[in-house]
């Protein structure tokens, strides 16, 4: 469960997120578009405290943000936050001198401090659930790129986030992986799995997003169905972008 409230976002001179409501409903795929530099990336930081709102509040996975907050007790929440709500970014860093197994287990073991027998039984689990079951022993660079992608969700599902968010995932792979990914996107959503994916791509949208948030200078203009949004969008600049999206 996500809500933000009167979200506002200033840094130095630049206001880069104003007035932002929004709920995404548990087990719930929520996409979010609009034209470069509008905004979706900072949304999407904010939701794992990478960035400091300074308007509103925001929570997710039962952990409460608000701009008014001191530092201190607003690092402290952060910290909470970042338990429940993982990110898999753009450029999904695997650690090159570990396995794959090794990959999906060093946080829950090190940052969890959970037995790594137990982590490891879960991590093949879920390597298994995404079609990496014979994968477990390899290093990243023997693997494709849609494959190290996979292990990169693998390993941010391994912290059991209440919320996953996703930076722009299809942006590095062709057609059929990009199809193959939505397929794992919506297997992890009917197990329980609630999401929020920036992304670019119509296509992809219609295949995992239950709702869509058109973002345009800041601001969230208009939340609705996948299918609303991309055939029947009500605001006029929804419309005109969604007029010229391929
Ligand atoms: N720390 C910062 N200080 C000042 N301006 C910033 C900062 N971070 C982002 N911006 C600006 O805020 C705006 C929104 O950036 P953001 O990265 O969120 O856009 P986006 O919608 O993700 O764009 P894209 O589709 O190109 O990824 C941009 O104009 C960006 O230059
Ligand atoms: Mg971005």
């Amino acid at each position: 469960m996500i809500r933000i409230e009167g979200l506002g976002k200033v840094a130095g001179e630049t206001r880069i997120l104003r007035g932002v409501n929004l709920e995404v409903a548990p087990r719930t795929v929520l996409g979010i578009i609009g034209p470069s530099g509008s905004g979706k990336t900072t949304l999407l930081r904010c939701m794992n405290g990478f960035e400091r709102i300074t308007e509103g509040s925001l929570e997710a996975g039962g952990v409460r943000l608000e701009a008014g907050l001191n530092e201190k007790e607003y690092q402290r929440r952060v910290k909470q936050l970042r338990r429940q709500v993982g990110m898999v970014f753009q450029h999904f860093y695997l650690f090159p001198h570990l396995s794959v197994l090794g990959n999906v287990s060093e946080a829950p073991v090190y940052v969890l401090k959970r037995p790594r027998a137990e982590v490891e039984a879960q991590a093949r689990q879920l390597l298994e659930a995404v079609g990496l079951g014979q994968r477990a022993e390899r290093y990243p660079e023997s693997l494709s790129g849609g494959e190290q992608q996979r292990v990169a969700i693998v390993r941010a599902l391994a912290m059991r986030p209440e919320v996953l968010l996703f930076d722009e995932p299809t942006s590095a792979l062709d057609p059929r992986r990009s199809n193959e990914l939505a397929g794992t996107l919506r297997g992890l959503v009917e197990q329980g799995q609630t999401m929020v994916i920036v992304t670019h791509s119509m296509k992809f949208l219609e295949d995992v997003a239950d709702r869509v948030l058109y973002m345009e200078s800041g601001e969230a203009v208009e939340l609705g169905d996948t299918a609303q949004i991309l055939n029947d969008p009500q605001d006029p600049r929804t419309r005109d972008f969604i007029r010229h999206a391929d």
